[in-house]
């Protein structure tokens, strides 16, 4: 079986990554390779126009062989008011984290017909409001609520969305955020992956924080 891990080359990503290579042939992409043993990196920036991204999401799906779980794992911080981002930032974070998924697993599901099992990746900014990140904010409700809808899709087999509180990871690597007290990324990878092993169709975890825990949203 076959894992495609985007954003997975680093944090969160990376500890899933080696978690399921126990079970998977793991294929990983990011902007950078770790040079991970028994991971398979392809280099791919998702913040690019949209033509590019459609022609680099072909390129990455023509290279690989049919995908039986596909981790949406890619994000990044990006922090101010509305009014103080320009176009490409908007564009950026939109494309990052939600355009980039929806256009992915529609190429998936057009080239193999179904999609085993997708885990997506969102955030506590899934569902709270925070004024100094709108954009992400949005794509994370949003990525959420398209992993919730696709579950209803008869061509998925399970959908996981995992929805954790602040991690220490490289993230956070352009801020000055204090990272005390957040989750560890190795933690949080056990806790969806043991997740994920349980039957369902949709299940939406939230992976939290002082004291750490999962809580189940729902599950059917
Ligand atoms: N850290 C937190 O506090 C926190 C909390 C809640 C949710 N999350 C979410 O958890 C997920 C994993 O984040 P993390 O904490 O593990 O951070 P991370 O260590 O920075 O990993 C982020 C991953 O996304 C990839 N990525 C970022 N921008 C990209 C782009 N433009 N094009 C392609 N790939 C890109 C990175 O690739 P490269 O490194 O190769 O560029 C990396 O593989 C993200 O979706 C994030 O939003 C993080």
């Amino acid at each position: 079986m076959n894992a495609l891990i985007i954003g997975g080359t680093s944090g969160l990503g990376l500890e899933l990554g080696t978690l399921f290579a126990g079970n998977y042939r793991v294929f990983i992409t990011g902007r950078h390779d770790p040079g991970r043993n028994g991971l398979t990196c392809t280099i791919v920036d998702l913040s690019v126009e949209r033509g590019e991204l459609a022609s680099k999401l072909d390129a990455l799906l023509a290279s690989l062989p049919s995908i039986d779980l596909l981790v949406y794992a890619a994000g990044f911080s990006q922090q101010g008011a509305l009014e103080s981002l320009d176009d490409g930032q908007i564009a950026a974070m939109t494309s990052v984290g939600l355009v980039a998924p929806a256009m992915l697993i529609q190429r998936i599901l057009r080239k193999q017909n179904e999609l085993p099992a997708l885990i997506a990746v969102t955030s506590t900014s899934q569902w709270t409001p925070r004024p100094h990140e709108p954009i992400y904010t949005a794509v994370k409700a949003g990525l959420g609520m398209l992993g919730n809808s696709l579950s209803l899709d008869p061509k998925l087999g399970k959908v996981l969305v995992a929805a954790p509180a602040g991690m220490v990871t490289q993230f956070w690597r352009e801020g000055k955020k204090d990272t005390t007290g957040m989750l560890e990324a190795p933690w949080v990878a056990q806790q969806i992956f043991g997740s994920f092993q349980e039957d369902f169709r949709y299940k939406y975890v939230r992976i939290l924080r002082s004291p750490q825990r999962v809580e189940v949203v729902e599950t059917r």
